[in-house]
């Protein structure tokens, strides 16, 4: 593999850096060309934004995973950042990401919506596998530098890096839920994974709830205890705790919890909203249905989590019940592919994919189409088109941190139309409350609210997504990264939060 583009190999593995990423994932894709070459181009989504500004005024680096198994690519540079990859080799992604992250911590931390299974060998794995992140960092990482570790997959990172670099200041975001107590529980190796994140100096989390449930596991099943602490003179608040970690060992220190919601880039969206083009793609997408009368969209990552399943069934029985028809509703429904070579997700997709045919092969008529089923992945500019082109977006998650396609709908409706269903299940809904909220398990309500949203009047509609609009235009990604950072440094800074 070698990096081409705007990207050169650094040959420089011993460079340190002031402030270092640390995930499981790079921030660049590799693409293969059409002649064989390949290059690396930055991935879509919305941490890599929030952070290319922190990375281009910090002296930045980025410690993650290339994708690739049993291959090692060298320290390379793509435009502002240093890339550090760490191998994993083909056991380690069926034991550490297939395994453990994926089929133990996803669906246990994700309200055990599919059966958590527990291996002592995936944990064996996971544990190495975070070593290996703990120690790449731990070379690159400069004196007193600050290190922010994102999601699940690292959660042993922040002790395991304080042991060797008890200089650095770490900071760790968990971008899924936090389970409650009960169910974290369950977990057989829950002490270890809680006192691996006691390491960090500051844990996000995205809602309130889910650093509460973390701060009763940790009182419950470590030895971490409740301490208060004064941030530039301001007593704490109940939205974030701390926890005295080790009291009485030389290594003691404070780790805060807080809720800190991510968001998305809503320059972005907003500004390909209204690129003509974009706008163009919409009419064509509306023209291509058959001008419906109302286009219902759904976009997931083909997940359990996502509630595609109860989706489906409540379109079904709209349009079974005759409240909805085909000649004038459509449900597009984007599953972009997943951890397909985990079984749940097998399942899933054949399960969604013979409901569908199965809708089809009930209501289609000629020309009409119930359903149209698209398991691709799309470039940005195509989902805001389908953004642009939907009256009613349905997010229906079971459960899920945050969702964010749910704030990138709202922010390509620069008109203000258009309606939300979203699930109270979802970091979302702390926030988006004008939007059509629902108990995705309860299908009357569910179609219920559906029909809402595709009846609302045009001025209801343009209130709610007005105040939708504000809340993300007022909190957008650059904004939860920077809350965080400052936070983080505001504590290290805090008397009485460093021992020495
Ligand atoms: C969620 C997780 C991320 C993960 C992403 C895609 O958003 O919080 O950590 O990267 O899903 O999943 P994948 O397994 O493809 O990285």
């Amino acid at each position: 593999m070698h990096a081409e583009d705007n990207s050169s190999t650094a040959g420089e593995s011993s460079r340190q850096f002031d402030f270092v990423v640390v995930a499981n994932r790079l921030p660049v894709d590799r693409v293969v060309d059409d002649d064989g070459g390949a290059h690396w181009r930055r991935s879509p989504g919305g941490l890599v934004t929030a952070l290319a500004p922190v990375m281009q005024g910090a002296d930045g680096a980025w410690v993650g995973w290339h994708g690739a198994p049993d291959e090692t690519v060298e320290p390379f540079t793509h435009g502002d950042t240093d890339i550090v990859p760490v191998a994993l080799s083909t056991e380690d992604v069926e034991l550490y990401y297939e395994g453990f992250s994926n089929a133990t911590l996803w669906p246990l931390y994700h309200d055990v919506t599919a059966r958590p299974e527990f291996h002592r060998t995936w944990w064996d794995s996971y544990r190495r596998v975070n070593r290996r992140f703990a120690e790449a960092t731990a070379k690159v990482a400069a004196p007193g530098a600050t290190v922010w570790v994102q999601d699940y997959q690292l959660q042993l990172v922040p002790r395991l890096l304080r042991q060797i670099r008890p200089d650095v200041t770490i900071g760790f975001f968990n971008h899924i839920p936090f389970p409650p107590p009960e169910i974290f529980a369950q977990l057989p190796w829950r002490r270890e994974v809680l006192e691996g994140l006691l390491g960090a100096d500051l844990l996000g989390f995205q809602r309130t709830s889910d650093a509460r449930n973390f701060v009763r596991a940790a009182l419950r099943l470590t030895g971490a205890s409740s301490a208060r602490v004064t941030v530039e003179g301001k007593p704490q608040t109940g939205k974030s705790q701390s926890l005295m970690v080790d009291p009485g060992l030389p290594t003691a220190h404070l780790c805060v919890a807080e809720a800190f919601p991510i968001s998305i880039d809503v320059g972005q969206i907003e500004a390909l909203a209204k690129d003509p083009a974009v706008v163009d793609r919409a009419r064509q997408i509306r023209h291509e249905l058959g001008n419906p009368r109302t286009i219902l969209l759904g976009v997931d990552r083909l997940d359990y989590t996502k509630g595609i399943r109860h989706r489906l069934k409540a379109f079904e029985e709209l349009l079974a019940d005759g409240d909805l028809t085909v000649e004038e509703a459509c449900l597009i429904q984007v599953a972009s592919p997943s951890r397909e070579r985990v079984d749940q997700y097998r399942r899933l997709r054949e399960e969604i994919e013979g409901t569908v045919g199965h809708i089809n092969g009930a209501f289609d008529t000629l020309g009409r189409t119930a359903v149209r089923y698209l398991h691709h992945s799309y470039p940005v500019e195509e989902m805001v088109a389908l953004y642009l082109a939907a009256d009613v977006m349905l997010v229906t998650a079971l459960r899920d941190g945050m969702n964010l396609v749910a704030k990138e709908y709202v922010t390509a409706r620069v008109d203000n139309t258009g309606a939300l269903v979203l699930s109270e299940f979802t970091g979302a809904a702390d926030q988006l409350k004008q939007a059509f909220l629902v108990n995705p398990h309860d299908i009357d309500g569910l179609k219920s609210a559906i029909l809402a949203a595709t009846t609302v009047s045009r001025p209801d509609a343009a209130r709610r997504m007005r105040s939708m609009r504000r809340q993300v235009f007022t909190h957008d990604v650059q904004g939860w990264s920077t809350a965080f950072l400052d936070r983080l440094s505001d504590l290290t800074r805090a008397e009485g939060h460093r021992h020495e």
